[in-house]
């Protein structure tokens, strides 16, 4: 089982980075594998600590992948990486394991704790539909363009129908990537 959720790391000089990743159940634990180049796997080499943030903004996931990776941010006392303000809950992560691999290495994580933070409302299919839509906005090189249209109508249906102000803009951010991919 995959859980979407934005990473938190830190660098060895403390600065905080934020990276949409999808978590592998592993028992207790998560698996967090991210393919190279990554400033992830850099940052956890260096200090083996990460939250996982669970968030229904989609806004974070389109606007990591989009040059917006400045969202506010909410130091632990007894953790060395912060969290993300908005975050529905969040886990407090410690890397146990590296799993080395030349294209994409896997951290073994042991949950230190989960803290939860805001009530989940329910289930929206635009939302659903934009994390589709950031996964494919981030594989562009490796898909025909075709499928990547194909799979675009079918998302936007959902979009269209059930969509809020910030599902939209999230959208947007997405739709001006993968046009600027296409024209240059
Ligand atoms: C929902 C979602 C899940 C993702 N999961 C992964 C993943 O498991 N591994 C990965 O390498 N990239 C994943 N990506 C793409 C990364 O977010 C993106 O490549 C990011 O820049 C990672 O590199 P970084 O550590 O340098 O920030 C995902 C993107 C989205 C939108």
């Amino acid at each position: 089982m995959i859980r979407e959720t934005i990473v938190a790391t830190v660098s060895a000089t403390g600065e905080a980075h934020l990276a949409p990743l999808g978590l592998i159940q592993d028992g207790d634990g998560w698996i967090i594998a991210p393919f190279h180049p990554s400033k992830t796997i850099a940052n956890l080499r260096a200090v083996p600590f990460a939250t996982a943030n669970y968030t229904d903004d989609v806004r974070i996931f389109a606007g990591c992948l989009t040059g917006r990776s400045t969202w506010p941010l909410i130091a632990a006392n007894f953790f060395p990486v912060p969290r993300l303000a908005t975050a529905l809950s969040h886990a407090e992560l410690e890397v146990l394991r590296i799993e080395e691999h030349g294209e994409r290495p896997r951290f073994h994580c042991r949950v230190q704790s989960l803290v939860k933070h805001r009530a989940f409302e329910g289930f929206n299919r635009a939302k659903a539909a934009v994390i589709e839509l950031a996964i494919l906005a981030s594989r562009l090189p490796m898909l025909p363009r075709e499928k990547v249209e194909a799979e675009i109508a079918y998302l936007k249906i959902a979009i269209d129908k059930t969509a809020g102000a910030e599902e939209l803009e999230a959208m947007g951010w997405l739709m001006e990537k993968i046009e600027g991919f296409y024209r240059d």
